[in-house]
Formats: C-alpha cells, structure tokens, sequence
C-alpha cells in the first residue's frame, strides 16, 4: 500500500462521512496561508476526537497543542454551550491564527487559548483550580509527552479520556535504539501507560492523508 492509496481511502471517507464545513475549512486555509507547520489532524481524525469526545459526555477539555486550533475546533464542537475548553500553545503566531479561527467558527465564549510553554501555562491552570478534565488531548511537543501525562493524571478523574496523537511515527516508535527526541518522548510515554495502574489504555495506529501514525488512548480508573 502507498500513500496515495491511504489519502485515496481517507479522501473517500471523508467525502462521505465528514461534510465540509466553513469553520474548519477556513481553519485549514489560514493556516497554510500563514505558513503555519500541516500538523493538524485530518478530517476524519478531527471527527473521531469529535465522536470520542460525544461519547465521552464531555463538558471540560483540556488540549495540548493548538496550532492554527482545527482540533480545537472539533473538540469544543462535542461540548454543550456552558462547556469549556482550556487549549495550550507555546507560539504567539500559532496562537494569535488560532484565535481567529475560534472566533470565526463562533466558539471563542467556549475556548481558553492559554499562550506560553505547557509546561508553564498547566502549573497555572491546575493553580487557578480547573480540572478534572473530561478528556485531554495531548498533540505538543512530543519531547514533553511524559511530562504531559503526568500533568493529565493530576488534571483528571476517574473516567477521564487521555487521547494522544503521534505515538506512532512512521513505525519508528519500535526502535529503542533511536536518537529522535520525539521518538523517545513517545516511547517514554507509552511506557508510562503501560506502567501507570491509574489507566486502561490502549493504541490505534492510523494510515491516511497524514502519512502512517497512531492515537493512544487511556481511560482513567
Ligand atoms: N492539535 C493541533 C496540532 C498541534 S501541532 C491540530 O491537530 O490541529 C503541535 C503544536 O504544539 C504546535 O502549534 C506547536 O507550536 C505547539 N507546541 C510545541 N511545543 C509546545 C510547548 N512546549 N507548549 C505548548 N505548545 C507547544
Ligand atoms: C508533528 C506533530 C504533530 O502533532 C503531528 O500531528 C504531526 C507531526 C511533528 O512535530 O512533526
Ligand atoms: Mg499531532
């Protein structure tokens, strides 16, 4: 199988399942525009954190990584009007194309774009007494992927969602011998699922419009 043959498939599922929508559409668009790096999720994936979410009943997020916030945007979409989200994003350009996306997809009283470090903006946040978190979605910096789930645990429940994207990586997660950071963040992390008693978790790993990569998911018990 090749890559045209999974964004051929992506393509036609989402044609069929993921109708296009102005919001997200403009999210997209902007973010090339600006040069912004194309590490959103795609659209069928931007649905299932949207359905997952739904599922989940959630009323609080939390997100790691907004970019130019197109998976903020489906997020906050699975939430009721008196929901919230708390997203986190270290670079004020990212930042500043993402609350223009919000706005225009009308979801700005729901979104809290926190700009800084993660590792700087959750202390806050866990300080100003939000969480436990329905669901938090971890997509930053993957270095930081441990630290990250640890911060998750403490902003959770029991029955909370972890979902966190890139844990594959081309299938180079399996080389314990790798010198890429990220790699080793990933692998870190799953470790810490594996070894955690606090979480069930398991991961998917995807093809499509975005190459070959996974989602792990964790519940809280
Ligand atoms: N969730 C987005 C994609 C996020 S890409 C989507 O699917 O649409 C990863 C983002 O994390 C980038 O915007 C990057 O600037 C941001 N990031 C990198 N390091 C960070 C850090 N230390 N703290 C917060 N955000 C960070
Ligand atoms: C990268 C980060 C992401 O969150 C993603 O979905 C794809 C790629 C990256 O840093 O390379
Ligand atoms: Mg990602």
């Amino acid at each position: 199988m090749t890559q045209e043959q999974w964004t051929a498939v992506d393509r036609y599922f989402s044609d069929l399942l993921v109708p296009s929508d102005p919001a997200l559409d403009t999210a997209l668009q902007t973010s090339v525009a600006a040069g912004l790096p194309p590490h959103n999720v795609s659209p069928n994936q931007g649905k299932l954190l949207l359905l997952l979410a739904q599922i989940q009943g959630a009323r609080s997020i939390l997100e790691i990584g907004t970019l130019g916030g197109y998976s903020t945007i489906w997020l906050a979409r699975a939430l009721p009007s008196d929901g919230r989200l708390i997203t986190l994003e270290a670079d004020p350009k990212h930042a500043e194309i993402a609350r223009a996306n919000i706005a225009h997809a009308g979801l700005s009283h729901i979104v809290d774009l926190r700009l800084g470090k993660a590792l700087s903006t959750l202390p806050q946040i866990a300080a100003e007494g939000h969480g436990p978190f329905d669901l938090i979605f971890i997509d930053a910096d993957k270095p930081s992927n441990p630290e990250y789930f640890a911060w998750a645990l403490k902003l959770s429940r029991r029955g909370s969602l972890i979902i966190a994207d890139n844990v594959v990586r081309n299938g180079a997660v399996i080389d314990p011998t790798s010198n890429d950071l990220s790699v080793q963040g990933v692998r870190r992390f799953n470790e810490l699922l594996a070894s955690e008693p606090r979480v069930s978790a398991t991961a998917i790993q995807t093809v499509g419009s975005k190459g070959y990569d996974g989602f792990a998911i964790a519940i809280v018990i």
